[in-house]
C-alpha cells in the first residue's frame, strides 16, 4: 500500500485534523512515510492566518514538486486545510502539479479521493464546497505504536468554525460558519481516548466559550460549555481538562466557577487579547473593553490562584498610534501574561481591516514587536523564575523534545518542567521541585 507523508501549518485544530486525516489512511492500510522523499503521497495541511503561513506552504510545495517528483515521478501531492479552502482552484492554477486541493470541510474526503487518484478515474480533485455533518467528522485518532509519549495527551475538536468576524481574521472565510458536535459524541470520543491511555485532553475551536449556544444552550444557569466540561469531567481515568481558545467576550461567571469546582480542569486559560487599546479593540471588533478583560483575568485569579494566563497579541493593526501601541505594553505589564503570542499584522485579503485607511510601515510593526516582545520576554521570564524552589504537580508527557535523556512534564498552569526519571513514570502525575528556570522551561528534580 502507499506510503503518506502530512505537513501541517497553523494552529492545533490543524494538527488535529491531519491526526485525523493520518488516522483515517491508516485505517485505509496506508503506511506512514518517514519523511517526504519517501513517501507516495505528500500533504501539506494548510494554514492563512498570516501571509507568511501561506508564503511557507507555497514555497514548500514549489520545492516537492521539483525535488520529490525527481525521486518518484507518481507522487500525489496535495493541499488540504485552510488555504486550500480560501485559494481553491486559483492554487491548482498556480502550481498545475499539484493533484489535489481540498477544504476545512473536506478531511474525511482524502482517502476516497486519493483512491480515485491512485485509480486514475481522476486527473485532479479541487472540492471546496460546504457539507453538513463535516464538524463531526474529525474523530479518528492515531493509535499508539508503542511510542508513549504520544498516548498521554490528546487534542479533540468540539466545533468548527466561528462567527465572530474579527476584522483583521481570515478564519470565518476558511473555517466557515460556526458548528458544534454533541455533547454525547464528544464524551464518546473522550472515552475512547482515555481507555487508550490518554490522561489530558485538550478540547478545541476558535471560540471554545460559544460552544453549543444556539443548539444546546443553557441549563440551571450553566453554558453548553461547561455542560461539556462537566461530562468530560466524568470520565474516570482521564486526569486532566484544557481548552483553546475561549474568547474574553463570552468568560461567564459558570466558567470561572468551574475552575475552582472542578478538579480536573487545570487551572490555565489562553486569553487572546490582540490589543490594550479599546479604540483598537473596537476596529478590531472584539466585543470587550480593556477593562472588561482586566477585570475578567481579575475573577481568574481570584477563583484560582495559580492560574496560568497566555495571549496573542496583534502589533501594528491599521491606524495603531505609539498611543495605542502603549496602552498594550502598559495592558502586558498589569496583567504579567505567563506567556504571549505576538503577531505582526499581516493584511489577509476579503477582510475589512485590509481596506482600513492608515496600513502601517511594515519596519514601525517590527520595531513595536520587538519592543513588545522584550517586555513580554522579561514578564515571563520574571514569572518562571518565581517557581524555582517551590513543588509543583505535574503530568509526565514524554521524553523531553531538548534533551532525549530527560523527561518532560507540564504544570497545571501550563509550565514545561524538564527533569531526570525513568520511562515508566510517562503518563503519571507526579511532584517535581523546581531548581532553576531559563526563559521558557523550568527545571526540577522528583
Ligand atoms: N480564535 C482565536 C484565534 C485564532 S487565530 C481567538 O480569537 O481567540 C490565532 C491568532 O492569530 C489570533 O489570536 C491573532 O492574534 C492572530 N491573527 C489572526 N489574524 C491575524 C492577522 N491578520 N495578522 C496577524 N495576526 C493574526
Ligand atoms: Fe478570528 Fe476573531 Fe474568530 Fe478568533 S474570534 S477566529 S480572531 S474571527
Ligand atoms: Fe491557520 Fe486555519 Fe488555524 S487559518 S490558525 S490553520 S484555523
Amino acid at each position: 500500500m502507499p506510503s503518506v507523508f502530512i505537513k501541517t501549518y497553523g494552529c492545533q485544530m490543524n494538527e488535529r485534523d491531519s491526526e485525523a486525516v493520518a488516522a483515517q489512511l491508516m485505517a485505509r492500510g496506508y503506511g506512514v512515510a518517514p519523511d517526504e522523499k519517501q513517501a507516495d503521497v505528500v500533504l501539506l495541511n494548510t494554514c492563512s492566518v498570516r501571509d507568511s503561513a501561506e508564503q511557507k506552504a507555497l514555497n514548500k510545495m514549489g520545492s516537492l514538486v521539483g525535488q520529490t517528483r525527481k525521486h518518484n515521478p507518481d507522487t500525489l501531492l496535495g493541499f488540504l486545510g485552510c488555504m486550500a479552502q480560501s485559494r481553491g482552484q486559483e492554487l491548482m492554477d498556480q502550481l498545475p502539479d499539484v493533484d489535489l486541493v481540498l477544504g476545512t470541510q473536506k478531511f474525511h474526503r482524502v482517502g476516497q479521493y486519493l483512491d480515485d487518484l491512485f485509480a486514475g478515474r481522476r486527473e485532479q480533485v479541487v472540492d471546496t464546497e460546504e457539507e453538513k455533518g463535516s464538524e463531526s467528522a474529525i474523530r479518528e485518532h492515531l493509535p499508539d505504536e508503542g511510542d508513549k509519549s504520544r498516548v498521554v495527551t490528546a487534542f479533540v475538536s468540539i466545533m468548527q468554525g466561528c462567527n465572530q468576524f474579527c476584522t483583521f481574521c481570515i478564519v470565518p472565510y476558511t473555517r466557515g460558519r460556526e458548528r458544534c458536535r454533541s455533547i454525547e459524541d464528544i464524551v464518546a470520543e473522550c472515552r475512547g481516548l482515555v481507555e487508550g491511555g490518554v490522561k489530558e485532553i485538550t478540547l478545541l475551536g476558535q471560540i471554545v466559550n460559544s460552544y453549543g449556544k444556539r443548539e444546546i444552550g443553557p441549563k440551571d444557569g450553566q453554558s453548553a460549555f461547561v455542560q461539556l466540561i462537566e461530562s468530560v469531567h466524568q470520565i474516570d481515568g482521564l486526569e486532566r481538562i484544557r481548552f483553546t481558545s475561549p474568547h474574553p467576550k463570552g468568560y461567564g461567571n459558570d466558567l470561572v466557577e468551574a475552575y475552582a469546582r472542578l478538579p480536573k480542569l487545570v487551572e490555565n486559560a489562553h486569553l487572546p487579547v490582540q490589543s490594550g487599546s479599546d479604540r483598537m479593540l473596537k476596529l478590531m471588533h472584539r466585543g470587550y473593553t480593556r477593562q472588561r478583560f482586566i477585570r475578567l483575568v481579575g475573577q481568574l485569579r481570584a477563583a484560582c490562584p495559580e492560574m496560568g494566563v497566555g495571549t496573542d497579541i496583534i502589533v501594528g493593526f491599521p491606524g495603531e498610534t505609539e498611543e495605542d501601541f502603549e496602552e498594550t505594553l502598559s495592558l502586558c505589564r498589569e496583567v504579567e501574561f505567563d506567556n504571549a503570542f505576538l503577531f505582526k499584522y499581516s493584511q489577509r485579503r476579503d477582510t475589512p481591516a485590509a481596506r482600513m485607511p492608515d496600513q502601517l510601515d511594515d519596519l514601525l510593526i517590527e520595531e513595536r514587536h520587538s519592543r513588545l516582545m522584550e517586555l513580554a520576554d522579561g514578564v515571563r521570564a520574571r514569572k518562571l523564575q518565581g517557581y524555582v524552589g517551590r513543588k509543583m504537580e505535574i503530568l509526565v508527557e514524554g521524553f523531553s523534545r531538548r534533551n532525549a535523556d530527560r523527561l518532560e512534564g507540564r504544570t497545571r498552569c501550563n509550565k514545561i518542567v524538564v527533569f531526570e526519571g525513568s520511562e515508566r513514570f510517562i503518563g503519571q502525575v507526579m511532584e517535581v521541585q523546581i531548581e532553576s528556570a531559563t526563559k521558557t522551561t523550568l527545571y526540577g528534580q522528583l
